[in-house]
């Protein structure tokens, strides 16, 4: 069976933290995978986390079965946090699954489509997270990119994207980052998402917004606000959400892939073709995630203590993006880096070459994505001056 095959690459995202582990440098820094981490370098089980968990261990009663759509009452709160008090949901049109992580909600999303239109095409963004083509062309889609980030100027290429979004085909699949753009943190405007939104209506391409990170750019509602918007604006589309960063789940897995249906018999018709596509992937999602996110957001106390330890990583980092760009400039860097202020989430690029690249990992164990993206949420007051000195002299 296995006689032919050949040693593949290590992803290369998840690659590098291998790479770190095994370094003994004292001073090493892993800017790699997109994990939240203090300023002690902990990625702690967050407060209302644990006191969910502890009411779960006394109530839970049953480790049966739920079913393939997961828990009603996560997939009725997640819904609710995702999309405010849309009116899609008023008028019954939006089907909410439990997912295995957003990973999970973006595969059966991509089965869906496929399921549902053979041979679909989908759209993502140049540049993009770096397992969104793997995960699309995994559930049997054909993916093509649109521009969007000015790699020169720093910032969005708005008018390459609008353009580009005026050729896709009708029914054809556009993903859309909700906020916190993975991996350049340039996020689109109000105006953008206004501009975008009646592109996927009069275009007629199918909206898909990834929403890993709602909380992590200006806020819960504020990151929302696209999505939202998207929502209004056309008659069908999903969102693939993720509870991995805002409630520090990840390794729980839990996410959601929410469908939006033009009525809600077409939304109970999407719905049946749904159950199949995740029954024959992994029958069922894991309920340990979702247990704890019902717990905390049917809660009044612990909802408002996740609001606080949620704008405390929202803050922290914002905190990080700026010390880096001082730190830098401290230590003789003319390159104008402040772009990376403008940026929100977790990830910037520091556009400096994969030869750089190299050398932070060889000569200063800092182990960044071959694209240059960072991880901003692993800059602590601790390791930024080794850090900024580090780019400095590789630059
Ligand atoms: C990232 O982009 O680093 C995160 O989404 C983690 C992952 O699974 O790649």
């Amino acid at each position: 069976m296995f006689s032919e095959l050949e040693m593949r690459p290590a992803d290369p995202i998840l690659g590098l933290t291998v790479k770190f582990k095994a370094d003994s440098n004292p001073n090493k820094i892993d800017l790699g995978p997109g994990i939240y981490k203090d300023e002690a370098g902990n990625t702690p089980v967050l407060e209302c986390v644990k006191a969910a968990e502890q009411f779960r261990v006394d109530q839970e009663n049953s480790k049966a079965y739920i079913n393939s759509a997961g828990s009603a009452l996560f997939n009725e709160r997640i819904t609710a946090l995702n999309l405010g008090e849309h009116r899609v949901i008023a008028e019954n049109r939006i089907r909410t699954i439990s997912t295995p992580g957003g990973t999970g909600s973006l595969r059966i999303a991509g089965e869906l489509i496929r399921t549902t239109k053979p041979g679909a095409t989908i759209w993502v963004s140049n540049p993009t997270w770096a397992n969104h083509q793997g995960v699309f062309t995994a559930a049997g889609l054909n993916v093509k990119t649109y521009p969007y980030y000015d790699y020169e100027n720093k910032c969005l290429d708005f008018d390459a994207m609008v353009e580009a979004l005026k050729q896709v085909p009708a029914d054809d699949a556009v993903l859309i980052h909700a906020c916190c753009h993975n991996p350049s943190g340039m996020d689109l405007s109000r105006e953008q998402w206004q501009e975008v939104a009646e592109l996927a209506r009069d275009v007629g391409f199918f909206p898909v917004v990834d929403m890993a990170y709602q909380g992590f750019g200006d806020g819960l509602e504020e990151d929302a606000y696209g999505v939202r918007l998207m929502a209004d604006v056309v008659d069908e589309m999903i969102l693939c959400s993720s509870c991995s960063k805002n409630f520090g789940l990840y390794r729980d897995r839990i996410g959601a892939c929410s469908v939006i249906g033009k009525s809600a018999e077409q939304a109970d018709i999407i719905n049946s073709v749904l159950m199949p596509v995740v029954r024959t992937n992994y029958s069922m999602p894991p309920a340990h995630g979702a247990a704890i996110v019902e717990t905390v957001l049917g809660s009044e106390e612990l909802t408002t203590q996740w609001h606080g330890e949620l704008k405390e990583m929202r803050d922290r980092i914002g905190g990080m993006r700026q010390l880096l760009v001082d730190k830098l400039v401290e230590n003789g860097v003319t390159r104008d880096f402040s772009f990376i202020t403008r940026q929100k989430g977790m990830f910037s690029f520091l556009g400096i070459d994969k030869d750089q690249v190299q050398r932070l990992q060889d000569e200063f164990s800092i182990y960044v994505v071959g694209s240059s993206r960072i991880s901003i949420a692993a800059i602590a007051p601790s390791n930024v001056d080794y850090l900024a000195q580090s780019i400095a002299k590789v630059l």
